[in-house]
């Protein structure tokens, strides 16, 4: 069953900290004269509208990127970058989705496979991706398509794995998917973005946490950064959410530490964030 509409939380921390994450590993792929393969196996719908029903409803972008809209200059070229490729879409009162975002950097000679299950937001991403090139949008499930779709020749490239978790088995589904991916493609970066959830969310609580510890055994790298928003109480649901990275470029984790620290003075007084180290070369 799938119930999930992206569009009900696009632009919101959640976003802010993935898409921030995920533009730094663009930014490196970029760095060299070589094609890249993306993958993003939870696309959602591409792009959201603020006065669509669904963003208005919850206005979560309001905890999100309407906090950083003067997008004047910041102290982090990371968060600076993100800006960049958001301003345009902020100004036409939308925002950009991670296919949007991962399309802006393509190259030509670059490739990006999107999947998606829902058939309305499938529906929804052919619209807005219509006119995009090196993209191959794929309606299917995102783990199976990952599995049959990799390694990429030639094989530089990076997933960004993003499911809703309304499943209690989609953190399992995650672990078993990076593992095999790994078996036949140990070059791959993968993002993944996870939340933080308190015991409201009853047996996921700390199922994330569990999730990236396992993830952590099947690379030769790995560090999560995390944004939180509200102090944990049993009854507030998410209180935040974070990436793990695995196989994460050089620097990335710099950038991002700076990105965080310019991020929480824009979001607010109540955010912390952090970055830690799972495994670094030879541990
Ligand atoms: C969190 S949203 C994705 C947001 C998007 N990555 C972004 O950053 O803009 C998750 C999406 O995954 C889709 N989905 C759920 N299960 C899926 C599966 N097994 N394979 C592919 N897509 C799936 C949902 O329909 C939903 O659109």
């Amino acid at each position: 069953m799938l119930s999930y509409q992206h569009g009900f939380h696009a632009g919101n921390h959640a976003d802010v900290i993935k898409h921030i994450a995920w533009i730094g590993v663009l930014e490196h792929l970029k760095k060299k004269n070589k094609p890249f393969t993306l993958f993003d196996t939870h696309s959602g719908a591409g792009k959201y509208q603020f006065d669509d029903a669904e963003m208005r409803q919850n206005k979560e972008f309001e905890t999100g990127i309407s906090k950083l809209g003067s997008f004047s200059e910041t102290s982090s070229y990371l968060l600076n970058r993100y800006l960049d490729v958001v301003e345009p879409f902020y100004k036409q009162q939308c925002y950009p989705g991670s296919p949007v975002i991962s399309e802006s950097s393509l190259r030509d000679g670059d490739t990006l496979h999107l999947m998606e299950l829902h058939p309305a937001e499938f529906a929804k991403l052919q619209r807005v991706m219509k006119r995009a090139h090196g993209c191959h949008l794929h309606k299917r499930d995102g783990f199976e398509g990952l599995l049959a779709l990799t390694p990429p020749k030639p094989n530089r490239g990076a997933v960004l794995i993003d499911p809703p978790y309304e499943r209690f088995q989609e953190y399992q589904e995650v672990t078993r998917a990076v593992k095999k991916m790994y078996e036949h493609w140990q070059q791959g970066i993968v993002v993944i973005w996870y939340p933080l959830l308190s015991a409201r969310a009853g047996k996921k609580q700390g199922a994330s946490e569990a999730m990236y510890q396992q993830l952590s055994d099947l690379a030769k790298t790995s560090f999560v950064a995390e944004l939180i928003v509200e102090d944990v109480k049993d009854d507030n649901g998410m209180y935040g959410s974070g990436v793990c990275i695995l196989n994460p470029p050089w620097q990335l984790d710099e950038n991002l530490q700076e990105a965080l620290q310019a991020l929480s003075a824009a979001l607010g007084e109540d955010i912390s964030t952090s970055l830690r180290w799972l495994k670094r070369e030879g541990e």
